[in-house]
């Protein structure tokens, strides 16, 4: 039986790929997994598990030792960030990326540096932060750092959308965040394959990201542990099993 969600070409891949930090200390091995568009990829897994390591790849912030990073089914191995950011994706990292002496604005102005002078354009950006956020525009004149944590994901969020990605890459988006307002991006999240945005999101809250995620990949010491779709979740046993005993948590059909 054909199913158009998972048989459609993935729109990112890593491909059994290695990465190593220090010379041959390996931290991702043979690593494989493949964001489907319009889903949300889930990628949880203990502390060190190489997550973020997987995601910063994805992005081109590491450079796999074996292995390929494909584009739309294109091998782009090696190719540098910035060109990541040219094919619409966009990355929203573990740690905070702000500049916090700037104003909320500003931080979102910096995100526009390559068409500042198509003011229509930046204008546009501001505008959909904004729409997106409204707590940004009551904000916009302050400087980013004087936010609280939730606020200031808020921005980080807003600056990555702005640039209007066809791809999210989300590592650990409340992390350190209270929890409403934890709740609140979680909502967010899951309504953004409705605008068209496809999600990667690397969580340490395995239970919201299997609340939200389509397609969901358990890595363990750099390795594909199990991998399942949403419909497989609840009946794949060695995916429940292995969640239920990690976080006391039942996926239900
Ligand atoms: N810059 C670095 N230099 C050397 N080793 C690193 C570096 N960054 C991460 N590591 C190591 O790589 C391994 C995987 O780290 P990574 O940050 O990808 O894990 P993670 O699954 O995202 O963990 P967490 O849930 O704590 O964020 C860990 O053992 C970590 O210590
Ligand atoms: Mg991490």
């Amino acid at each position: 039986m054909t199913n158009p969600a998972t048989d459609a070409r993935p729109v990112m891949e890593l491909r059994n790929v290695s990465v190593a930090y220090h010379g041959d200390i390996r931290i991702l091995q043979g690593l494989s997994l493949a964001v489907r568009p319009g889903q949300i990829t889930g990628i949880i897994g203990p502390n060190g598990a190489g997550k973020s390591t997987a995601l910063r790849t994805l992005y081109g912030l590491l450079k796999p030792i074996e292995g390929d990073v494909a584009v739309d089914g294109e091998v782009v191995t090696g190719m540098p960030p910035w060109r990541f950011i040219a094919k619409g994706i966009a990355l929203v990292p573990q740690n905070r990326s702000l500049f916090n002496d700037l104003s909320v604005e500003d931080n979102l102005r910096l995100a526009c540096w390559s068409f500042r002078r198509d003011k229509a354009r930046v204008n546009g950006a501001l505008e959909r932060a904004y729409a997106q956020f409204p707590i940004l525009h009551e904000r916009r004149k302050q400087p980013a750092g004087k936010m609280s944590g939730g606020q200031q994901r808020f921005l980080e969020l807003g600056r990555a959308l702005a640039l209007q990605p066809r791809v999210i890459l989300l590592d650990e988006p409340t992390a350190m965040i209270a929890p409403r307002l934890s709740a609140e991006i979680y909502e967010f999240i899951a309504t953004l394959p409705k605008q068209g945005i496809t999600v990667v999101l690397v969580d340490q809250n395995v239970r919201q990201c299997v609340r939200i995620s389509d397609h969901l990949y358990v890595l363990e010491l750099g390795q594909n542990k199990v991998d399942g779709a949403k419909q497989d979740f609840a009946q794949d046993e060695q995916l429940r099993t292995l969640i239920a005993e990690w976080v006391d948590y039942r996926i239900d059909a």
